[in-house]
């Protein structure tokens, strides 16, 4: 159909978010039918006791628009275990469909036009958009390679009095790194005298590697009550297409949340709702065992990539995505360089660009084709270790004098 001159009715906010070009090495990929270790979602299947649930759920009828407030009473007592936090399963919790539109909906409860927002960076995609809708503008703070370490001056000149809110992932996709206790009481503090509020994704809280520990930004001292938490079913259980989140907060800005997200979708997947139960539910057994695969498949992929010449500066310490360096001397840049991987390799991955925001200048200035935001490729290991294993065959090629792998 045609559409011309439709695009004028677009929104500032859509015109504002071009197709990148990741998307068409994804068109490339799937033209080469490469493996996938694109992809932040799991190639192998869920856990049997939850897909039953939810096959049951479905049998039984749970198929009508539903808010199921057994989940928040279970949220509830996992916070309290995780973080020593006290929520109140009746005011504190919205549940949404995936920390997506959970943190959607919280940004949406809470920025209005012209507030600043301080992302970290590189960052996830998404939080952009949402921020950008509101008619916030996002404000990026740099982390510091290779061990993306939070520098205080820098995110402290970041804050103006415009700030009203720090958005933190962690563990953080895409490099794989779990913000420090001290980066944390930095972001506190900063939080607390600036009278910001914090809206943390914690959508892999679970996936933590080695002796690392998750601690939630909220359980540190004066941000509960400022901290809007989102997370989600999607990556702790392997049903990132369930579309089951939440958010939680005070009081206000949790009952805000529910509104809006009441007004845009109703309410999460019925049927997936009541599977979240038994979910949430799962013995501390099956949380560990999950912990304990990624960090074989972590350490799979870091053998693998430093193997044929990538520079792994940093191992992730959570989350399932490891932010590899380009071998020493390469001289083609991310995108190039996974265009080749596709073309040669038969291997998709994510190059790093797509995920850095902070201004560096000139598109093609010696400068920008050598500057570390054009060097870093994102592999996602949730992988079943048969995908993990035929990427290996396929990737297990040696590397050319400049670095790169050998194309024959
Ligand atoms: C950091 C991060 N947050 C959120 C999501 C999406 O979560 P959900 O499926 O719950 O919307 C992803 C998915 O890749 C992610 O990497």
């Amino acid at each position: 159909m045609e559409g011309r001159g439709m695009e004028k009715k677009l929104s500032s906010a859509a015109k504002s978010f071009s197709p990148s070009p990741i998307q068409q090495l994804s068109l490339l990929a799937q033209r080469c039918n490469a493996i996938n270790l694109a992809e932040g979602f799991p190639d192998f299947p869920a856990p049997l006791h939850i897909k039953n649930a939810a096959v049951s759920a479905i049998n039984s009828d749970f198929n009508q628009y539903r808010h199921v407030q057994g989940i928040c009473e279970q949220l509830a007592k996992i916070v309290k275990q995780m973080h020593g936090l006290d929520v109140d399963p009746l005011s504190d919790i919205a549940i949404c469909c995936g920390q997506t539109e959970a943190f959607a909906a919280a940004v949406f409860a809470v920025i209005d036009k012209g507030d600043e927002v301080v992302i970290f960076d590189p960052s996830y995609e998404t939080y952009e958009a949402s921020i950008i809708i509101a008619g916030g503008v996002p404000v990026y703070v740099a982390l510091d390679p290779p061990h993306w370490t939070l520098d205080p001056d820098k995110f402290i000149k970041s804050i103006t009095t415009r700030t009203k809110a720090v958005v933190l992932n962690s563990p953080h996709n895409p490099t794989g790194k779990v913000f420090s206790k001290n980066e944390l009481e930095i972001i506190a503090g900063v939080c607390c005298t600036k009278d910001c509020l914090a809206i943390t994704d914690e959508v892999y809280e679970r996936i933590i590697f080695d002796s690392e520990k998750h601690i939630s930004l909220a359980s540190l001292p004066g941000m509960q009550e400022r901290t809007i938490i989102t997370s989600s079913l999607s990556k702790t259980f392997s049903v990132t297409g369930w579309r089951v989140g939440w958010a939680i907060a005070p009081p206000f800005i949790a009952a805000a949340i529910r509104n809006i997200h009441v007004k845009i979708t109703d309410s999460a997947p019925a049927p997936f709702q009541e599977a979240a139960l038994t979910a949430l539910s799962s013995p501390l057994e099956y949380f560990e065992s999950l912990r304990k695969e990624y960090e074989f498949k972590r350490d799979y992929v870091v053998q693998l990539l430093g193997g044929i010449g990538f520079q792994i500066l940093f191992k992730p310490k959570g989350s399932f995505f490891l932010f590899a360096k380009l071998p020493e001397n390469c001289l083609l840049s991310d995108i190039e360089y996974v265009e080749e991987l596709i073309k040669q390799a038969g291997v998709v991955a994510v190059p790093g660009c797509g995920f850095f925001h902070a201004n560096f200048s000139g598109e093609n200035s010696s400068e920008a084709v050598n500057s570390y935001h054009k060097k870093y490729i994102r592999f996602a290991f949730c992988k079943s270790n048969d995908t993990l294993a035929a990427a290996a065959r396929k990737l297990g090629k040696p590397v050319d004098d400049s670095g790169c792998l050998k194309i024959n």
